[in-house]
């Protein structure tokens, strides 16, 4: 399973990059005006910016809604990096503009999905990444890990190549759930990607040979 980080901060980027772990970066509209970026040239900017930290897959979203928009904004997005994966929502002008860029070998990543129907066809129009949101969905007391199990389950039945990159998480424990599921990717905040590391019995451990270390060179 590769590892995104979910978020355009450059130092939790580096941050979870400097672990030799990462394997790209989910940015999303929310996420880049946190970052306090202002204008189209300092947009474009970060996205350069992240794709010089990381080697892997970096999403940009879109921000037009109707399919001639997406296709010149995401035309642009995908001609400031070779790392960029223009990222659209699944909607029909969504699907249509995923279609387009596949044609032209532009790689995309279809977002905002909560059901199997819209999988379906962000795999028909040949979408690189489909991103289900876990959370989200678990927020509305729907299953979001259920869902990402759907989708790999049905995408290996019919060899669809698009990879389920599973979005909108929030604790450790559906990172492992979704590792459990066969998720392609999972894309997490860097807190959760940290959370792994977290055991009592480790930092028990670690105290005891810390001790026994130094009594060993007193
Ligand atoms: C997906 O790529 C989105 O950027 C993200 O995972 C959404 O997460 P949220 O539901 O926590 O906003």
């Amino acid at each position: 399973m590769r590892f995104f980080i979910d978020t355009a901060n450059l130092e939790q980027i580096a941050e979870a990059n400097a672990l030799g772990i990462l394997d790209g970066v989910t940015t999303n509209p929310s996420l880049m005006a946190k970052e306090d970026i202002k204008g189209e040239a300092a947009i474009k900017q970060h996205y350069i910016d992240i794709c010089n930290i990381v080697t892997g897959d970096v999403s940009a979203e879109v921000l037009s809604t109707d399919f001639e928009s997406m296709v010149a904004e995401g035309k642009e997005l995908a001609s400031l990096h070779r790392q960029i994966v223009v990222k659209v929502p699944c909607t029909k002008d969504g699907i249509r503009a995923v279609k387009y860029f596949t044609d032209m070998g532009i790689r995309t990543n279809c977002t905002l999905v909560f059901s199997l129907g819209q999988a379906l066809l962000a795999a028909k129009a040949g979408a690189t990444y489909v991103s289900p949101f876990v959370g989200r969905l678990d927020d509305i007391s729907s299953n979001g890990v259920e869902l990402v199990s759907h989708i790999v389950t049905t995408y290996r039945y019919y060899g669809y190549e698009t990879q389920v990159l599973a979005a909108s998480i929030r604790s450790v424990q559906h990172i492992i759930q979704c590792l459990e599921v066969g998720a392609d990717v999972v894309t997490s905040p860097l807190s959760s990607i940290l959370g792994l590391l977290n055991h009592p019995l480790t930092d028990k451990g670690l105290d005891i040979f810390i001790k026994a270390a130094s009594n060993m060179t007193k």
